[in-house]
């Protein structure tokens, strides 16, 4: 699986500036925080990082295996990385974090019962000092699902954190945190994963798996990877295995759909945008996340518009005041999909509108 094999080990490798820059800050400062609470949607790279944190703090070839005492520094093997925040991928800590054997570094998922139940016991354990390693890291996805009752408790342990324990919680839904919870954390806004940073990844991907790909699709698989690193390897994956790797191939295997919504739109021909809702809606399209990217397309193509440079190219033809009123459109669609009762009805009334509203001031 690619998603597995390449998941980020190192803070170099991974493909979200944003989060890198961050992290290495956090770092190389003097003081680690206690808590962190990193935000953002799936495949983002929320676990990804946390391990290569807790693989940082506890490594025994970089800046952290100063404070080491000579026996241990004896012990590892290398020395040339005192200076680097990296972890080294190969020492004992290191690896038997990557295998997940480390007794100081515990993973959770408070979205199952078992989690729950786990996180009172480990907030109760976490007064006891690392094992073998020089921090203890819990690691707990999903955060917003930990009951009130295990949030006081895990309050209680901020407030006077043990010196060696860290917690890092992760969510999709920032909201669901208590507020008391987020202001002792030190917060990672992971967002979603720009389209030219899954590019990134995946040209790796097939340079070291030898893909013979169109990079043309590249793009196209970003488009329609949810702003997921984790789902644009899926369909890299999925391409390869299929072996539809020229750009016909792979432009119909996605379907692409996304590319031709606003070029069919600028025709101006209401049966044709309604057919193209529909057959979009026929391949089981999911009506949230087109509204999403259209959004997306069309806030690059306002800025693009408005001089501002865009890391990415926009394919919408559209003057600044169509731009807006589209905009404004489809958000009302996108708010309207939790309530409407058929899935493609809030696109389709937003596209009648858009010519409507084309008419209206055409006749003035
Ligand atoms: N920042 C990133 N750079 C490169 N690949 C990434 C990145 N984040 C995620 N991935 C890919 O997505 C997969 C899932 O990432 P993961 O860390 O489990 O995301 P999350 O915990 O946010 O759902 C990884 O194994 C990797 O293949
Ligand atoms: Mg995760
Ligand atoms: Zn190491």
């Amino acid at each position: 699986m690619f998603y597995l094999k390449y998941r980020p080990k190192t803070i170099e490798e991974l493909d979200n500036s944003h989060v890198k820059e961050i992290v290495k800050k956090i770092l190389l400062s003097d003081s680690l925080p206690h808590a962190l609470l990193f935000i953002g949607q799936k495949g983002t790279g929320k676990t990804s990082t946390a391990r290569i944190f807790a693989k940082a703090v506890n490594c025994l070839n970089n800046k952290f295996s100063r404070s080491l005492t000579p026996e241990v520094k004896e012990s590892s093997k290398k020395t040339s990385g005192v200076d680097t925040v990296e972890p080294c991928n190969a020492c004992k800590n290191c690896l038997s974090i990557d295998s997940s054997s480390s007794p100081d570094v515990i993973e959770l998922d408070a979205a199952s019962n078992r989690g729950i139940e786990d996180v009172r016991n480990l907030i109760r354990e976490s007064n006891f000092y690392p094992m073998t390693n020089r921090y203890r890291i819990y690691i707990i996805d999903e955060a917003h699902m930990i009951t009130n009752d295990a949030f006081n408790a895990l309050l209680k342990t901020l407030e006077e954190p043990p010196s060696s324990v860290i917690f890092i919680l992760a969510t999709t839904n920032q909201e669901k945190i208590p507020k008391t919870i987020l202001s002792r954390c030190f917060l990672i806004n992971f967002a979603k994963a720009k389209k030219s940073d899954i590019v990134s990844m995946l040209k790796k991907i097939i340079k070291k798996e030898k893909i013979a790909i169109d990079e043309q699709l590249l793009p196209l698989i970003a488009s329609h990877a949810d702003n997921s690193f984790r789902d644009a390897t899926k369909i890299l994956e999925e391409l390869t295995t299929q072996q539809m790797l020229t750009f016909e191939e792979g432009k119909q295997f996605l379907g692409l759909f996304l590319e031709n919504f606003f070029q069919t739109l600028q025709k101006r021909d209401l049966q044709a945008i309604l057919s193209w809702i529909e057959e979009f809606n026929q391949a089981g399209g999911n009506f949230k996340n087109l509204i999403e990217q259209l959004l997306e397309e069309l806030r690059i193509a306002l800025l693009t518009r408005s001089g501002i440079k865009m890391e990415e190219a926009a394919d919408v033809e559209l003057e600044i005041k169509e731009i807006v009123a589209l905009m404004k459109l489809l958000t009302e669609a996108y708010n309207n999909l939790k309530i409407s009762p058929i899935d493609s009805l809030p696109l389709e009334i937003a596209v009648v509108e858009f010519y409507n509203r084309d008419k209206v001031v055409s006749s003035k």
